[in-house]
């Protein structure tokens, strides 16, 4: 490590309280520290074990990397580097139930056409293959754009089009298949299904029966229909797909308002400009105060089994659930990673009770039923980006979880984890979204997208995981369990980039040493390891292309060698889209990402099929021309 770095940092302490934070809050230019003989990110380097790998990216010689970069863009199409094909493979509207007609843009289409077709904003997928070359797609779909799904745009609502739109959102599984030109799906497959808003599934685990689960439909608190809001995924090793619930309080209205505690916490408004409530009476929080407790679950599903029913693991809290990250700890037992997306909201984890069994997969089955679920505290010295966190206990009768502080039972903590959380006193965070682990090596990394309150508000102090007031640009924090264990209760962590722009701002906001006008980006989302331990990285952030943003373009997806901390782009995506949804081909050759939203907000794209055509999210299916390994 730097000397000067290391005085510069004890001399800033002393004329700033020793606080990082305030030095952070304070602006400080980087010129100031420049003139006091060290950059902004000297100190910053300084204070980050990840200070020499960083540095080292200056000369990026990555053995893991082996792709030529793109330059950003702001043009209508996906860019992939040379050498490399990228084809769709279904879009928003496509026919997948047999029967189901094409797809028409006029808008004009009845629910029963969606109810058969795939739904639109595709986002987290997984590939359970049957082959190297062929297998099923789990995929979101996350929500649905009323400007593009109908022709009046959403402002003439009937009943129908609330059942179309309550058929475009949910899961998509097909049968797809590599073919001489590229991967294609089957239209009539029998494994092929759609899971809507309607879908009937389960209610499983502790909170299952609870009273604040039942409505005047279902006196069991136990049968719910459908999931909606779907953002990003997981898989298990026992081949179930997990679907994660995220802003589902959009959906629901308390007409006149009048919000409880526990439905201000989760979000739920006077009004939901998807105006199901209008028609469908379990969106009216007046009708069925239960309803959106219901919602906000992690969902196992086999795809395998078209008849099978979707089951809703409460054991996994409630919350904003963006993705599941599952790995098998050495001891057994299953741990699950989730990120609960809102701006100064929590880290969570999931250990089973039981432990995974290698040799009978349907034993595994229910692993998901019963566990611990904790949530995070990160701890640092002032000035450091670095340091240790602790996973707390959310189970009733412990850590303050009692009737004094408003729980009642374990299903109550699990009902309201995010309340549970703040009890315990857990880290509020800049928005999590996708936890990845690299399974070989056990370390975990999550997105943590922005935060323009951190800095504003009290609960959200600057520091941290969390090091930038009014964070535009985002970061990604790494951790490692003590002794590798993945179910152990403590962890050490520190921040692998903060984003940034270095080409408009010269202090933190330009972001970490690894990050340059040539990789720039905001808002990281999609997160995931490959098998060579490659780290992707997928934005969902302004594609402005001004001011914080100049020189960024559109939403793109990045290559990270977590050796090196090199970060290279490796695609970029149509005008307005998010990059978002991450599967690889068992062989790794070809790698499946999704298109979000092309187009939102009457953006000019026509992607992908040009011309005057309506936009429409795509799953793009990427290979190489000769064949080889992704990114290699
Ligand atoms: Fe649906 Fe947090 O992204
Ligand atoms: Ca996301
Ligand atoms: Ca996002
Ligand atoms: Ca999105």
């Amino acid at each position: 490590m730097n000397k000067d770095h290391l005085q510069a940092d004890s001399a800033m302490h002393s004329e700033s309280d020793s606080d990082f934070s305030k030095i952070i809050d304070a602006g400080l230019s980087r010129r100031r520290f420049l003139q006091g003989g060290a950059t902004a990110m000297g100190l910053f380097l300084a204070a980050n074990p990840l200070a020499e790998a960083m540095a080292a990216t200056s000369n990026p010689q990555s053995k893991l990397l082996g792709f030529t970069k793109v330059p950003a863009s702001t043009a209508d199409t996906f860019v992939v580097p040379e050498g490399y094909v990228a084809k769709p493979l279904i879009s928003w509207g496509d026919p997948i139930l047999k029967g189901a007609p094409e797809f028409d843009e006029s808008g004009t289409q009845p629910a029963s056409a969606q109810a058969g077709q795939f739904g639109d904003n595709t986002d987290g997928m997984t590939f359970f293959p049957l082959s190297d070359d062929h297998g099923l797609l789990a995929v979101n779909n996350e929500y649905t754009n009323y400007p593009l799904l109908f022709d009046h745009r959403g402002e003439a609502m009937t009943a129908d089009d609330v059942k179309k739109a309550q058929a475009a959102v949910g899961i998509s599984v097909f049968e797809i298949r590599r073919t001489a030109d590229g991967w294609e799906y089957s239209k009539d497959s029998d494994y092929n299904r759609r899971i809507t808003a309607n879908t009937e599934m389960m209610l499983t685990g502790p909170a299952a029966g609870d009273d604040l689960l039942k409505t005047s439909v279902d006196a069991s608190g136990t049968k719910v229909l459908g999931t909606f809001n779907n953002c990003a995924n997981g898989e298990t090793p026992w081949g179930t797909y997990l679907t994660c619930e995220e802003n589902f309080n959009g959906f629901f209205a308390k007409p006149g308002g009048g919000q409880t505690a526990h439905e201000k916490r989760y979000g739920l408004k006077d009004d939901s400009d998807y105006q199901w409530f209008k028609f469908d009476d379990r969106f009216d929080i007046t009708k069925e105060p239960n309803e959106p407790n219901r919602h906000g679950w992690v969902v196992e599903i086999d795809p395998m089994d078209p008849t099978s029913t979707p089951l809703k693991r409460t054991a996994l809290g409630r919350f904003k659930h963006e993705n599941a990250a599952v790995i098998v700890a050495d001891n057994g037992h299953v741990v699950v990673y989730l990120g609960d997306d809102e701006r100064g909201e929590h880290l969570y984890k999931f250990v089973s009770k039981n432990k995974y069994n290698a040799t009978d997969k349907a034993a595994n089955r229910n692993l998901l039923e019963e566990g611990t679920l904790y949530v995070s505290r990160f701890s640092a010295q002032p000035g450091e980006v670095k340091g240790t966190g602790e996973w707390i206990e959310l189970t009733y009768g412990k850590n303050g979880l009692t009737k004094e502080n408003g729980f009642n039972s374990q299903a109550e903590v699990l009902i309201y984890a995010r309340e549970a959380a703040t009890v315990v006193g857990a880290t509020t965070m800049d928005r999590p979204e996708w936890v990845a682990v690299n399974h070989k090596t056990k370390t975990v990394c999550c997105t943590l997208t922005n935060n323009k309150y951190r800095g504003k508000k009290d609960n959200q102090p600057v520091g941290g995981p969390n090091p930038r007031a009014n964070n535009k640009y985002g970061q990604i924090v790494r951790w490692n369990e003590t002794n590798g264990d993945n179910s152990a209760t403590t962890f050490k962590w520190d921040l692998f980039l903060v984003a940034g722009n270095p080409t408009v701002h010269n202090d933190f906001y330009a972001g970490s040493a690894n990050i340059n006008d040539e990789n720039m980006f905001n808002s990281p989302d999609g997160l995931g390891f490959d098998k060579a331990g490659r780290l992707w990285i997928l934005t969902d952030g302004k594609y402005s292309n001004e001011g914080d943003f100049a020189g960024m373009g559109n939403n793109q997806m990045l290559c990270a060698d977590p050796q090196t901390g090199e970060v290279r782009r490796f695609a970029t995506g149509p005008i307005a889209c998010e990059i978002t949804g991450l599967t690889f081909s068992p062989d790794q050759r070809t790698v499946f990402v999704g298109v979000q939203h092309p187009g939102e907000d009457d953006k000019p794209s026509h992607f992908p099929a040009g011309g005057n055509s309506k936009p429409r999210s795509t799953i793009m299916a990427i290979q190489r021309k000769d064949g080889g390994i992704i990114g290699a």
